[in-house]
């Protein structure tokens, strides 16, 4: 831990002398085994019922609180949306606890074939013709090159990882600035967007969009490419009088690829000229130079760009609402770590950020930006909850709802409470009962598990953005609220360095 102290008043996690700070379950108990409560209700009828409960009368969280409540079970039986006609099977065993949870991680005892999105897989019209990575089982042998290679890719751009961010970054703030100073209000998402988007495509291309017919706004081409393959997993927020039309619209048929064939187009030119270094490595993997672009499109675009897309103003709106007292204990800890640095944020400094560390960790636990995760059961399996024991069937489907894993109330204390130390300390072990990257914080993605392949990139990234954000500014306001899969924020102001008065 950092020589530096806090200015803050810490509770328990700094304190050795202290218990931990969180309530880990007792493992390997022999609990009761149970039937899994819930149905799936009349054919076809059960499916759209439950998928008007999720979308517009109880709302996400709504939908499954109302059914733990029911079922008095964190684990029951439901159908997830989108259902039918987008989804042939819907189907699932919902698990909404710390103790469950992780059974998704474990492909020896489940299978992630196509089950990406969910219930549906989109068109494989929208990647070239392929199955791309994120849709292969790691008994796939072509899990294994792929996701080897782009371990390999990630490794040649370690380098430029914070150095290229800083200069998106400073575009993306004196963008906020001037807009800023121009309105009273700013929407952050579009600022955000399209500086991630430069950020992906400039360190894997080694290029900027705009040299390329992606042009300055190319995140916007990819916008279109993005949203047909994931609309059926939200509403718009539409008035209730087209709340049937949108249903019909995006929840009911999916969207056929050859709507978006001509952005696709203009994307994987981009790429498959800009990449070429990196796509020439591809055959060192055994794959086709193809395969490899479109892959390294869905990486780039979805994975990549579609994942900051959320995080971002995440970060924004849960510290935007902590307040400028942590605002000031943020900056004071990075100022101080960067000038002991040399004024450079480098990797080494980031590691000295006790504070930012855990601000980071707590932004991804409490909001995981990726909110569901699926997996079909190998075999008949028997799971366990915080209370009793299920038996799943070979075959069925299990979707986990990861903000209620990650809040579990039995893992953490105050779990919806947004508690910026949270991983400080001792408490850094409770990083066990962080599963955003579809894995435990404390394991690591490899070749052979289904662990997000720039799990450490996004964490850099988160942190290299507070870093340059509490640089250059001393505190902020905004406002957050409800937009598709994450949040749209909206700044309302941005004090500049130097301008606050903190005691040092
Ligand atoms: C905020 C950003 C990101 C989030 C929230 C995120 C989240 C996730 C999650 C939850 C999964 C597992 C999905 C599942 O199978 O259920 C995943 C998989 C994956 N992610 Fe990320 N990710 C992000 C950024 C990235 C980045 C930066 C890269 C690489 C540069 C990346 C590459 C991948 C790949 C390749 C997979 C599939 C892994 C496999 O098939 O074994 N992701 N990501």
């Amino acid at each position: 831990m950092s020589s530096l102290t806090p200015a803050y008043p810490i509770p328990h996690p700094f304190d050795e002398e202290q218990p931990f700070f969180f309530n880990p379950p007792e493992d390997d108990q022999d609990l009761p085994l149970k039937e899994i409560p819930g149905s799936y209700g009349a054919p076809l009828i059960g499916a759209v019922l439950d998928r008007w409960d999720f979308y517009y009368n109880q709302g996400r969280d709504g939908f499954f609180s109302a059914r733990q409540e029911k079922y008095k079970s964190t684990v029951f039986r439901a159908n997830a949306p989108p259902g039918p006609f987008i989804a042939k099977d819907p189907k699932v065993v919902v698990l909404l606890d710390a103790v469950s949870f992780p059974i998704l991680f474990d492909t020896t005892k489940v299978e992630k074939k196509n089950v990406f999105d969910g219930t549906y897989m989109p068109s494989v019209n929208f990647t070239g013709g392929y199955r791309v990575l994120s849709f292969l089982d790691p008994s796939e042998p072509k899990h294994n090159a792929l996701k080897s290679y782009f371990f390999n890719v990630l490794a040649s751009k370690h380098d430029n990882f914070i150095p290229v961010l800083g200069k998106s970054l400073t575009e993306l703030f004196n963008n906020l600035e001037s807009q800023l100073a121009k309105s009273k209000e700013v929407n952050f998402n579009p600022i955000s967007d399209n500086a991630s988007f430069n950020y992906v495509f400039q360190l894997f291309c080694d290029k900027s969009p705009s040299e390329t017919g992606l042009g300055a706004q190319g995140n916007k081409t990819v916008d279109i490419w993005l949203v047909p393959q994931v609309i059926p997993l939200v509403s718009v927020g539409v008035p209730k009088f087209l709340q049937l039309v949108e249903d019909l619209l995006i929840h009911t048929f999916p969207i056929p690829a050859f709507l978006v064939k001509g952005k696709y187009k203009t994307i994987f030119e981009a790429f498959s000229s800009a990449a070429s270094p990196i796509l020439d490595q591809a055959k060192d993997f055994g794959l086709e130079r193809d395969e490899a672009c479109h892959n390294l499109i869905f990486l780039t675009c979805f994975n990549t760009y579609g994942g900051l897309k959320v995080l971002f103003p995440s970060l924004f709106k849960w510290l935007g609402r902590a307040g400028p007292t942590w605002h000031a204990n943020l900056a004071k800890e990075i100022r101080n770590v960067v000038k002991q640095e040399g004024g450079v944020v480098t990797f080494a400094a980031l590691e000295k950020m006790p504070l930012l560390k855990s601000v980071v960790y707590e932004v991804l636990r409490i909001d995981p930006p990726v909110p569901f995760q699926y997996a079909h059961a190998k075999e008949d399996l028997v799971i366990q909850s915080h209370d009793a024991s299920f038996k799943i069937k070979k075959g069925e489907m299990i979707f986990g709802y990861q903000p209620f894993a990650t809040k579990d109330p039995k893992v953490f204390e105050n779990p919806e409470t947004f508690v910026p130390y949270r991983f400080m300390g001792k408490a850094e072990a409770n990083l066990k009962y962080v599963y955003w990257s579809n894995g435990r914080e404390t394991e690591a993605p490899t070749a052979d598990n289904k662990q997000c392949a720039g799990r450490d990139l996004v964490v850099l990234v988160a942190r290299v953005m507070l870093v340059e954000f509490f640089l250059r500014y001393d505190t902020f306001t905004c406002t957050d609220e409800v937009f598709l899969v994450g949040s749209k924020v909206t700044f309302t102001s941005l004090t500049k360095a130097g301008t606050v008065k903190t005691k040092s």
